[in-house]
């Protein structure tokens, strides 16, 4: 799909720039907005002609469906139609990085181009003050995928949003660096019960905890629900991925944690964590697979990351950056 060439403003969030932004939302255009998780590419679920342009300006396929953003759980509820266990996640996690995947509700309004033609709907519930606030201001749900070109990296500042997306949105919204730096944890709550799609911000354990019952996970096998969008190769930085590293080759660079590959000769070397804290590794992710591919090495080795907690979803990320693309 062409995307339609766009002069792009990037501007600190304020009061003004965030009344601008809805009001380009309003009029179908595209803006770029920080969240807790990453910055996203916002549009009004509700008009197919903007969320076509996400599409566009993405150069995603439209078979992969988009998040829609509301301000609360009773908007969510408009949308979706909800499980007693999706109301203990709700509320247990809202506002804050967890994606539910429920029925469409019939008062549904999110554009069935966003929904990838499903009868399901993905519903988050932002923390993020800007991302309120402009859900706010819009006075409509807002679909946002990761605001990076499809298949790269999704962006944690908004010079990465410039970097993928620059002539592609109106507006970008800068608030600095993301807090979690990996993408929202995907539950859906359909008839199977609660089945884990995406592991992501909030570790598997404490969504357990709270239903007090072990997640489904997400199975071909079984034929449970998958998330369109985890293709095998995703997440992909142009330099090739080894994970699992316990050394650097001489055309790497070193892709750290808790200093395991400290003592080679790595020409970049970056540390997710020096102290082998596993939010902190979260929140450096993306932004180091970035540095570190501009430095221009074509390959980058990754040193082993422990799979608990948010362990889980650095792993799923590093396997699919790792994953060929010639497949
Ligand atoms: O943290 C986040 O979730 C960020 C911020 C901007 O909110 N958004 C984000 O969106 O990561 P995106 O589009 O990059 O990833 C959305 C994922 C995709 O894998 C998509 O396939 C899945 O959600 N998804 C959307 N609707 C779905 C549905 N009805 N059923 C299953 N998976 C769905
Ligand atoms: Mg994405």
């Amino acid at each position: 799909m062409a995307f339609t060439r766009r002069t792009t403003h990037v501007a600190p969030a304020t009061a003004e720039s965030i009344a601008a932004a809805a009001a380009c939302l309003r009029a179908g255009g595209l803006v770029a907005m920080p969240t807790e998780t990453v910055y996203g590419l916002a549009a009004d679920a509700t008009s197919d002609a903007a969320v076509a342009g996400i599409y566009a300006a993405k150069g995603r396929p439209t078979f992969n469906p988009l998040i829609a953003h509301v301000l609360d759980v009773a908007a969510a509820r408009r949308q979706g139609a909800f499980t007693p266990e999706a109301d203990k996640l709700a509320e247990a996690f809202w506002p804050g990085p967890l994606t539910l995947v429920a029925p469409a509700a019939p008062s549904c309004r999110v554009s069935l181009l966003a929904r990838a033609g499903l009868d399901t709907l993905a519903i988050r519930v932002p923390a993020h003050e800007t991302a309120r606030a402009l859900i706010e201001a819009a006075q409509t749900p807002l679909v946002a995928p990761s605001a990076n070109r499809s298949g790269r990296v999704s962006p944690t500042t908004a010079a990465h949003v410039l970097a993928d997306l620059e002539g592609r949105v109106d507006l970008i919204l800068d608030s600095g660096p993301s807090r979690h730096g990996l993408e929202s944890t995907i539950v859906a709550c359909l008839v199977q019960g609660p089945t884990l799609l995406r592991p992501g911000a909030i570790a598997r354990e404490a969504i357990e905890g709270v239903l007090q019952a072990p997640l489904a996970v997400r199975d071909k096998a079984t034929r449970a629900p998958n998330a369109p969008g985890q293709l095998q190769s995703h997440y992909a930085p142009r330099a090739r991925v080894r994970t699992e590293a316990t050394d650097v080759e001489s055309d790497e660079a070193a892709l750290d944690f808790a200093g395991a590959l400290a003592e080679s000769a790595a020409a970049a070397r970056l540390d997710l964590s020096p102290n082998g804290d596993l939010v902190e590794a979260a929140s450096n992710l993306f932004a180091y697979l970035r540095a570190l591919d501009e430095t221009g090495a074509p390959r980058i080795a990754a040193a082993p990351v422990p799979h608990r907690g948010l362990g889980a979803a650095i792993n799923d990320r590093l396997k699919r950056a790792a994953a060929s693309r010639e497949a």
